[in-house]
C-alpha cells in the first residue's frame, strides 16, 4: 500500500490542524477523522455523519507509548493487549485521561483508543502528533466503507478530503473490550476474537451485558436499504426460490443451477476472513442492483464468524424508521 504523497498528506494536516475532519483508511473501515481533542473537530464529524453527540467515538493513537498522554491509571491487562495486538483491530475501553474532552466520549469518564494498522492512518498520526477521533466515514446506520469510493458515495462533497489507502485488509470494525469492569467484557466482535484476547489475558473475556451505551451495540446498525434476511444454511435455495422478490443471495458456497434470472448472487466462497473482507461492499453491490431483499446464512461463529454475524444480525434486525 502506498503512503500518501507529501503535498496530500500536508493538505491533510492543514485541514486537520484547521479543525476539519477528513476520510481516513484503517485496516479495519475507512474513518471520518478530526482532532480528538478539540470539540469544534469532533463537532464537525457528528455533524457530517448525522450522528448523535451523546455516541462516544474512538481515538487512534500512532503507538501504545501515547496511552498514559490520554489515559488515567493503565492497567496491566492494557499493556498485554496494546503488546500483543498493537498496531491492530483491537480498540480498548478504559478510564478517560483529563485531556480527552468529554466531547470524543459522548460525555462519558472513560475513552476508547486503538492504534490502527495502516500505513497511510499511522504516518497522519505520526505527524499530526495527536489523536485522532474516527468513526466510521458513512452516514448514521448505514453500511461501513471498505474502499474510498464507499466514502466518497456516502459523504461526497461533505468531507474536504479523503486519503486513499486501497480497499480495507479486515473489512470489519475493530474488536471493543471494556477494561473498565471487574472483568474484561467484549463490548464488540470484531478481527481480533475473544478466544484470542483470553490466551493473552490468562482470564476470561466476558460478553457485553447490555449496559454499554454505544451505537454499534443498537439492534440496528450496519444496515444496506434492501432487507437482510438471516437463513439456515440448508433452507437457504428453497427460500431463494419461494419469493417472488427482487432478490439478492450472499453466499458461500456455488449457487445450483436454474434460479430466477432476478436473483443476484453473489458467491463470497467458503473462508471467513474473505467473507469479512467484503461483507460490506457486497451488500453495496445489491443494493446498486436494486435489490428488495438480501438472503444469507451465518458463517460458524469462530474467529472472525462471530464478528460477521453479529453485524449480520444488526443488519437484519427490524429498523427503528421501517
Ligand atoms: O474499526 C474501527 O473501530 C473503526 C475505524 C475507523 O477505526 N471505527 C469505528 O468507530 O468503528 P465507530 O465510531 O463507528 O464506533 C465507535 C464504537 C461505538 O459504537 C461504541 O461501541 C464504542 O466505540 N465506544 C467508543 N467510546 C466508548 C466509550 N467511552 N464507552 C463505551 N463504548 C465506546
Ligand atoms: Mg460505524
Amino acid at each position: 500500500m502506498t503512503a500518501p504523497s507529501s503535498p496530500e498528506l500536508e493538505r491533510a494536516l492543514s485541514l486537520l490542524r484547521a479543525g476539519e475532519a477528513i476520510g481516513l483508511p484503517t485496516e479495519t473501515v475507512y474513518g471520518l477523522a478530526a482532532d480528538a481533542l478539540r470539540s469544534e473537530a469532533t463537532a464537525r464529524i457528528f455533524a457530517i455523519k448525522g450522528r448523535p453527540t451523546n455516541h462516544p467515538l474512538i481515538l487512534h493513537l500512532a503507538d501504545a507509548s501515547w496511552l498514559d498522554d490520554y489515559v488515567a491509571d493503565v492497567p496491566e491487562s492494557a499493556r498485554l493487549l496494546a503488546r500483543a495486538f498493537w498496531p491492530g483491530p483491537l480498540t480498548l475501553l478504559l478510564k478517560r485521561g483529563e485531556r480527552v474532552p468529554t466531547t470524543a466520549t459522548g460525555g462519558l469518564d472513560t475513552v476508547a483508543v486503538r492504534v490502527p494498522n495502516h500505513p497511510v492512518a499511522l504516518e497522519v498520526l505520526r505527524a499530526f502528533g495527536r489523536p485522532l477521533a474516527a468513526p466510521s466515514a458513512n452516514r448514521f446506520g448505514s453500511v461501513s466503507p471498505t474502499t474510498r469510493e464507499h466514502v466518497l458515495a456516502d459523504l461526497g462533497s461533505d468531507v474536504p478530503l479523503v486519503l486513499d489507502g486501497g480497499p480495507c485488509e479486515v473489512g470489519l470494525e475493530s474488536t471493543i473490550v471494556d477494561l473498565t469492569r471487574e472483568s474484561p467484557r467484549l463490548v464488540r466482535p470484531g478481527g481480533i476474537s475473544a478466544l484470542e484476547l483470553e490466551r493473552v489475558l490468562g482470564q476470561a473475556v466476558l460478553p457485553a451485558d447490555g449496559t454499554e451505551r454505544a451505537p454499534g451495540t443498537l439492534p440496528s446498525h450496519y444496515a444496506p436499504r434492501a432487507r437482510v434476511v438471516l437463513v439456515a444454511p440448508n433452507e437457504l435455495w428453497s427460500a431463494v426460490r419461494a419469493t417472488s422478490a427482487r432478490v439478492g443471495v450472499l453466499c458461500q458456497e456455488r449457487p445450483p443451477s436454474g434460479l430466477a434470472p432476478h436473483v443476484e448472487v453473489l458467491e463470497l466462497g467458503p473462508e471467513s476472513g474473505a467473507l469479512a473482507h467484503d461483507l460490506y461492499a457486497s451488500l453495496r453491490t445489491l443494493d446498486e442492483r436494486g435489490v428488495e431483499l438480501i438472503f444469507t446464512t451465518l458463517p460458524p461463529p469462530d474467529g472472525i464468524g462471530a464478528a460477521i454475524a453479529d453485524r449480520l444480525a444488526r443488519a437484519a434486525a427490524p429498523r427503528p424508521e421501517a
